[in-house]
C-alpha cells in the first residue's frame, strides 16, 4: 500500500484524490492546500483525510510514501524538489517544470536517491492513445506523414501559463509516445490578446524521415473540439475525442505516385478502401495512471512517463516560445 499525499486541491487535484481511494494499492494520506475554500471542500467529499495547509507537514511525513504535485506549474519544481530530498517517490503534474534546467536537476535527484518521478501525461492512458500507439507498433498505419491536432475551447484561462504551455503538452506527450523519434526542430506562432500570455498558438514540429506535426492550441475559441488526423503510408485515421462512440476511426485511404512514360508525366492513384472503428477501453485514464505509479513503485519499475519524458516535453515547449519570440523562425531542437 503506497501512501499519498497530494498537494493541491484546485481543479485537478480532486480528480487525483478521487482516483487514488478508488485504487486498492494507494491510501490518500493527507491532502493539502494554502487556500481554505479548497480544504473546505476536500474535508467534504473525503471526512476521513486529513488534510493541512502547510506543505511541509506532508512533505516531512515519515508516513507518507508519495507525494502528488497538483498546483501551477511555477510551484512544481520547489515542492517536488523537497519530496524527493526527504526521500518520497513524486507523481507531479504537467508540465513538469517551468525549465529545463529544473527538470535536469530533479531527474538528477530522484535517480541518487533511487526515487521514482511520474510526469502526469494523463492521454497517454486512455483507451485512445493506447489504440494509436498500438496500431502504429504493429505497422497498421505504415510509415507516418503527419500528426495534426485542433485542441481548442473557451478557456480555461491561466494566470501563470500560455495556452501552448496549458494544452499542447498533451499533444506533445501523445507524438513523442508514438511517433518515437527525437524532434528536429519546432516553428511556432501565437498571439496574446487578455492577460499578457498566447491564448492562440499553432506549433509545428519536424521529425526525421519528414514526419511533420502540427498543434492548434487555442483559448478563444466558441467551441471546444478535440480532433486529431494521423496519416500513415497505409492507413488514416481520425481520432474525435469528444464523441461515445467510435472516438478512433481508421480509413483504408491513400495515394500511390509513379512516374509515367513522359518526364513531366505522374500517375497518381487513390486509394479509398473500408473505413473501421476499433474497440477502444473505456477507463478512466487516472486510474491506470495512478495505478502504474504504484505498481512502479512496488515492484521498482521506471515509468515510461518518467522525468525523461516530461524533460522531453519541456524542451519541445521552450523551443516553442523561443520560435514565437522570433515571430515564427524555425528552433533546432
Ligand atoms: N493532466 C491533466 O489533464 C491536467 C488537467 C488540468 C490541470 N493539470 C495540471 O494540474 C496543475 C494544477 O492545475 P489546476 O487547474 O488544478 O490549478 P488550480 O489553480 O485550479 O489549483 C491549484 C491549487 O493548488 C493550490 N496551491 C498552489 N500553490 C500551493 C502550495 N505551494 N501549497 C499548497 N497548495 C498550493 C491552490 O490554492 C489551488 O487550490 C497544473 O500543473 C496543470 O497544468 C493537468
Amino acid at each position: 500500500m503506497i501512501r499519498v499525499g497530494v498537494i493541491g486541491y484546485g481543479y485537478w487535484g480532486p480528480n487525483i484524490v478521487r482516483n487514488l481511494h478508488g485504487l486498492d494499492s494507494t491510501r490518500v494520506e493527507m491532502i493539502c492546500d494554502k487556500s481554505p475554500a479548497a480544504l473546505a471542500r476536500a474535508r467534504k467529499a473525503h471526512p476521513g483525510t486529513r488534510t493541512s495547509n502547510d506543505p511541509a507537514e506532508l512533505l516531512c511525513s515519515p508516513e507518507i510514501d508519495a507525494i502528488a504535485v497538483i498546483t501551477p506549474v511555477w510551484t512544481h519544481y520547489e515542492l517536488a524538489k523537497k519530496a524527493l530530498e526527504n526521500g518520497k517517490h513524486v507523481f507531479i503534474e504537467k508540465p513538469f517544470t517551468s525549465t529545463s534546467a529544473q527538470a535536469e536537476e530533479l531527474i538528477e535527484l530522484a535517480a541518487r536517491k533511487k526515487l521514482i518521478i511520474m510526469v502526469d501525461h494523463t492521454f497517454l492512458f486512455t483507451g485512445a492513445v493506447q489504440k494509436i500507439r498500438e496500431l502504429t507498433e504493429k505497422g497498421t498505419l505504415g510509415d507516418l506523414y503527419y500528426y495534426d491536432s485542433l485542441r481548442v475551447n473557451l478557456g480555461l484561462f491561466q494566470h501563470d501559463v500560455s495556452v501552448i504551455w496549458d494544452l499542447a503538452p498533451h499533444d506533445l506527450s501523445i507524438m513523442d509516445h508514438i511517433i518515437k523519434s527525437e524532434p528536429e526542430a519546432i516553428v511556432a506562432t501565437g498571439e496574446k490578446h487578455l492577460n499578457g500570455v498566447e491564448d492562440v498558438a499553432f506549433l509545428t514540429v519536424y521529425f526525421p524521415r519528414n514526419v511533420i506535426a502540427h498543434i492548434n492550441v487555442n483559448w478563444l475559441s466558441p467551441v471546444k473540439i478535440r480532433t486529431t488526423l494521423i496519416g500513415g503510408q497505409k492507413k488514416m485515421l481520425v481520432w474525435n475525442d469528444l464523441v461515445a462512440d467510435e472516438k478512433i476511426r481508421v480509413y483504408d485511404k491513400g495515394v500511390q505516385i509513379a512516374s509515367g512514360e513522359g518526364i513531366r508525366e505522374l500517375l497518381v492513384s487513390y486509394r479509398t478502401g473500408d473505413m473501421w472503428a476499433p474497440q477502444v477501453e473505456q477507463l478512466e485514464a487516472l486510474h491506470v495512471e495512478l495505478n502504474y505509479f504504484a505498481d512502479c513503485i512496488m515492484n521498482n519499475k521506471v515509468p515510461f512517463n518518467d522525468g525523461h519524458a516530461g524533460l522531453r516535453v519541456l524542451r519541445m515547449l521552450e523551443a516553442a516560445e523561443t520560435s514565437i519570440r522570433k515571430r515564427g523562425e524555425l528552433v533546432r531542437l
